[in-house]
């Protein structure tokens, strides 16, 4: 900003705070105008960036523009996303906190490029090395797959994100980005099924219909033309100049192979999307009965084949119902109505639960060597239609509480630095939208649980006795009116279907058609069995088996974006916030059209002159001292050209010499607050004209000094007569002799010379003075250093506080392993003491902070295995440093029979063993699988022995560097086999979460020399363990096992 203040009469001001007249719309929108007109799409309010979409490419984007921004302090540079990002990624790495940037505004205001924008800065800007371009590469191809799959043409902008997003970016301690993480927030399903006129479905669709190749769109069942598919023409606008589906489908499908799906996996995706199309074309007729059939059975047998399921399964599912009543299962038959309706709820959930899916798979990046993390939150902005529902509900109600949120932590940021510069706090008045939230999420007397309770309720609730009920209990709400509720004028503009919310944004109606269904988004129970017996994977994983023997309703619609709500808010509020406030400036798309009406509307819903006024409720201007004295130093003669004292002392003198007023400023901590813009830029203007007086004086220095030079050169050189005739032509007219023109030089130089040999010896002699004193001071002061605080020992113990504090400052320790301090003079021993316990209660405190909660339990782990083999196991030591994995074995490795076989339980840890008989001792590749109540040992698809922990009476490993270990179990349960003898390769990882699983930390027997085990029926087997060159597992002849276990040098 201070490199801009002095161009702020030719493009207005580049932070509103600078607005004279800052309660005025009038002059906010004036300022927005004039310098979007000059291409300036961002403006400041303190610290938030307000931003206007130009509709055109400007170039401020380039590589030469990101290099300005890094590293550049904030207030140096002019208002650019890219100051907001460089600035949360400099807090992340100094001072090591969360960060995340807010992205918000309506439709077509910019968010979702902003975001872009950001990536590719970061992507630009930080470090790099071969593995973190992998991520780089990943989370900025992240986005055309998620907007193919969640963006869509709407009326307002061709590429609508429809669905929020909230995006982790994972730094490690280099700053180096090293992993990402996604949420997703109610992505608008309904569009699978519809679109309004001039809207599209999903880009997905027809960028597969233009793009695919022949042969996938065979293998697919699909033929290019949209018009064929009826879930596609409901908008009537399959193309659109403006996008070029065949370009978006190869950036696309790159994409897909960059974050690593294999063919066979795009495979499955583009499977599930093209069922969604010929779910769209199944149609029925009724029989004479009145019963749905389907008529179109061609889809069917695409379907079948597309979703890996039966086709007479799903014929049956769509046109019947099932319910569960007191344990029956009872079928009955659906109408043409309840067909269409189950037709396009299946397609909704195939594809709403596709794309959380695809979101998921694209979090997964290593991620646990993180330190920091950056969010970006690209999120709906406010949104007013002709005819809200309950999309427009869910959104404006996120809105809701991000503005609760914003106004929260502005609030408290600014009391926060007014706290910590040690300036009164003056109270702000402002709006607390909390009273809003409360109507929409308060349990039991909130719209959601009014909706939620109507919705659980047995009986023929509709959306009219949804909107009775909710007459009847937020009557005397003063942000809630409906039709019967309001006076004779307003109700008017109330439908009898309708409701309005006061939002602190402006009022919106709803209309309650359809928010029953969308809250309960109902899917039959015999469409989500066929679905959970689908062999596409993608499918197989979207349904889960559980849902259907899990009793508890699930949770509605709302309810769930409510708790999803509420973990974003905690995510938020426990990173440093930094906001985007994006605007569009048309309807139409158009660049350089600035559209006062649309302009003053989004102000308003941004709640924009609200954030200014508290940001200018104190004061309109701060800074550090040393920035503000380095800027402005010129102006008193005190403070120019250098000021040693501290930064403060020559602040005060600067601002008295100028004449500031009391009322005007107020001296914090560590920076100056100045209350009114006008002070300010009466500096600048001071500035402005002492520059052209400095610059003269430079001048008029620059000249003497080298006119002086050239002088004692031609001394140097005895004078000669032709250039002192030069020189002094002007000095000597008239002196025609010239051996009297010689004279009169020597004689002045003579002069010159003696009177600034004096003068540097007086300025030596005041310099040897003052050492002197000094020097003085300080030895008297050590004299009297141990007496109490008197004029003799001031300046010592001042001095002495002084320099140990800042040699504190400079060698604080770095971490808490880190035990040095430097020593403290007597008079602050006590207080050394006390900053070194708040220093270390503060790195612990910060190191907690940074724990996440998978190193946390990793750390619990370690401790454990600590606690077992530490000291007592050979190769213990080598597995400290490796991390203990969740699993060493996914999913896909374990066999589905195996998976299914355990039904409901989680797996907890599965890792590749090797198993020994118990009697020839033979051999065996098995998997070890460990459950919350039991560890299992598996071949292939059989379950070889469960070993429920109750029956696990111990287990024993060797003291040596061998894997092997026994399982001992319970010999009285006839089920079990005996004790099973294993190796892993990860001997101390497996055994510590088997411990911990089982609850047998203090049951684990480190032996020396042999184990002995149970064959069965009172038999026994033993293990011989000796050391040895290499490893080696044999039977032995005396019939044991022998096992030859590496030396190694680390105990
Ligand atoms: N900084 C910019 N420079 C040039 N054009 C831009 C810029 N920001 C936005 N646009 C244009 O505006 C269009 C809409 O922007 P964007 O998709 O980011 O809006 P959005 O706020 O994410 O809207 P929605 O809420 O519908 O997703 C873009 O497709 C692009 O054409
Ligand atoms: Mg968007």
């Amino acid at each position: 900003m201070e490199s801009a203040l002095t161009a702020r009469d030719r493009v207005g001001v580049q932070d509103f705070v600078l607005l004279e007249n800052f309660t005025s719309e009038a002059a906010f929108i004036e300022n927005l105008r004039k310098r979007f007109k000059e291409n300036l799409i961002y403006t400041y309010i303190g610290s938030v960036l307000v931003s206007v979409n130009p509709y055109k490419e400007l170039e401020i984007y380039s590589k030469q523009n990101m290099e300005r921004y890094r590293g550049v302090s904030f207030y140096e540079v002019s208002p650019h996303l890219y100051a907001i990002a460089d600035n949360s990624y400099r807090s992340l790495r100094t001072e090591r906190k969360d960060q995340c940037i807010l992205i918000s505004g309506e439709s077509g205001a910019g968010k979702t490029e902003a975001t872009k924008k950001i990536l590719q800065y970061y992507a630009v800007t930080c470090p790099a090395s071969q593995q973190v371009e992998t991520v780089k590469d990943r989370l900025l191809q992240s986005n055309p797959v998620l907007e193919a799959f969640g963006n869509a043409k709407t009326l307002r902008n061709d590429n609508s994100s429809r669905f929020g997003k909230y995006m982790d970016v994972q730094f490690d301690y280099r700053g180096a980005p090293v992993g990402g993480h996604i949420l997703n927030y109610l992505l608008e399903k309904s569009r699978v099924v519809h679109q309004n006129h001039g809207e599209r479905n999903f880009h997905i669709f027809y960028q597969v219909l233009e793009g695919g190749e022949e042969d996938l769109l065979r293998r697919l069942g699909l033929e290019k033309n949209p018009q064929q598919y009826h879930y596609l023409v409901k908008g009537h606008c399959a193309r659109v100049s403006s996008i070029n589906d065949k370009n978006e489908w190869k950036i696309m499908r790159r994409a897909l192979s960059v974050i690593g799906f294999s063919d066979s996996e795009v495979e499955d995706l583009l499977s599930v999307v093209a069922s969604v199309l010929h779910l769209g074309n199944v149609q029925f007729a009724v029989d004479e009965q009145g019963n749905a059939q389907v008529t179109t059975e061609n889809q069917i047998k695409y379907l079948a084949r597309l979703l890996a399921v039966e086709g007479s399964v799903l014929r049956d599912a769509l046109t019947h119902k099932k319910i569960i009543a007191k344990g029956e299962e009872l079928v009955s038959p659906l109408n043409l109505d309840q067909a269409a309706y189950a037709r396009d709820a299946l397609a909704k959930a195939i594809y709403g639960r596709t794309f959380s899916w695809l979101v998921n798979k694209e979090e997964k990046f290593p991620a646990w060597r993180s330190t920091t993390v950056l969010g970006l939150l690209d999120i709906y902005g406010f949104e007013v239609f002709q005819h809200n529902s309950f999309e427009q509900f869910c959104i404006n109600y996120c809105n809701e509480k991000l503005q609760q949120l914003f106004i929260e932590l502005t609030l408290k940021s600014e009391q926060e630095e007014y706290e910590s510069e040690g300036i009164a706090w003056e109270p702000v008045q402002y709006f607390n939208n909390k009273i809003i939230c409360d109507l929409v999420e308060e349990k039991f007397k909130g719209i959601i649980s009014i909706l939620d309770e109507e919705c659980l309720r047995p009986g023929d609730a509709t959306d009219t006795t949804f909107l009775e009920k909710l007459e009847e209990t937020v009557k005397n709400h003063p942000h809630f009116l409906t039709h019967k509720l309001a006076d004779q004028k307003t109700r008017k503009s109330l439908g009898r279907e309708e409701f309005r919310l006061s939002h602190y944004a402006g009022d919106v109606t709803y209309s309650v058609a359809g928010f029953l269904d969308k809250n309960n988004d109902l899917l039959f129970r015999n469409l989500k069995e066929t679905m959970c017996n689908s062999e596409n994977p993608i499918i197989n994983q979207c349904f889960d088996r559980t849902e259907l023997t899990d009793k508890k309703r699930p949770e509605t619609a709302a309810t769930q974006f409510k708790n999803s709500l509420s973990k974003l808010m905690e995510i938020l509020m426990s990173k440093e916030p930094s906001y985007i406030r994006c605007m569009k400036p048309n309807d139409a798309k158009q660049a350089d059209r600035f559209d006062e009406v649309l302009i003053r509307h989004q102000v308003k819903y941004l709640g924009l002159m609200e954030n200014l006024r508290v940001r200018r409720a104190g004061f309109a201007y701060r800074r550090k001292y040393e920035v503000f004295l380095q800027r402005y130093k010129s102006l008193c003669p005190e403070t120019w050209p250098t000021w040693d004292g501290r930064p403060h002392d020559g602040v005060a003198l600067l601002v008295k010499h100028l004449g500031y007023k009391p009322e005007e400023y107020k001296m914090g901590r560590t920076k100056i607050f100045i209350r009114f813009p006008k002070t300010l830029f009466a500096t600048e203007d001071a500035l402005e004209v002492k520059k052209q007086s400095l610059a003269t004086k430079m001048q008029a220095t620059w000249r003497g000094f080298y006119r002086r030079k050239k002088f004692l050169t031609m001394k140097r050189s005895g004078f000669p007569e032709h250039s002192l005739v030069t020189v002094l032509s002007g000095v000597s007219t008239g002196m025609k002799d010239l051996t009297q023109c010689k004279i009169f030089v020597l004689f002045s130089a003579i002069t010159i010379q003696s009177w600034w040999r004096g003068t540097l010896e007086r300025r030596k002699a005041a310099k040897r003075k003052w050492a002197v004193e000094t020097i003085r001071r300080f030895i008297k002061g050590f004299i009297y250093r141990n007496h109490p605080r008197c004029p003799e020992n001031e300046y010592f113990l001042d001095y002495i506080r002084y320099s140990f504090l800042m040699n504190l400052k400079r060698n604080l320790p770095k971490n808490v392993l880190d035990k040095s301090w430097p020593n403290p003079p007597p008079s602050l021993s006590e207080a050394s003491q006390l900053l070194r316990q708040l220093c270390l209660q503060n790195m612990v405190w910060s190191y907690c902070k940074r724990i996440s909660p998978e190193w946390k339990q990793q750390l619990e782990q370690k401790v454990v295995a600590s606690e077992i083999f530490k000291g007592k196991k050979d190769n213990y030591p080598q597995s400290v440093p490796r991390l203990f994995i969740n699993t060493r074995l996914g999913k896909e490795e374990i066999h589905t029979k195996v998976l299914q076989a355990l039904e409901n339980e989680a797996l907890k840890y599965a890792v590749p063993v090797v198993k020994y008989d118990r009697r020839g001792y033979k051999a065996r590749a098995r998997q070890l699988l460990l459950t919350q109540s039991a560890a299992i040992v598996v071949e292939e698809s059989r379950i070889k022995q469960r070993i429920d922990y109750t029956n696990l009476t111990g287990i024993s490993v060797s003291s040596l560097s061998d894997n092997l270990f026994v399982l001992h179990v319970h010999c009285e349960d006839n089920k079990q086999k005996g004790d099973v003898v294993l190796q892993s390769d990860h001997v101390i990882e497996t055994l510590t979460k088997t411990a911990i699983l089982a609850d047998k930390i203090n049951n684990v027997n480190i032996n020396q020399g042999s184990i002995k085990f149970a064959v069965g029926q009172g038999k026994e087997g033993i293990i011989d363990f000796i050391s040895g060159s290499e490893l080696l597992v044999a039977k032995a002849k005396n019939g044991h096992l022998t096992v030859v276990a590496p030396r190694l040098n680390s105990r």
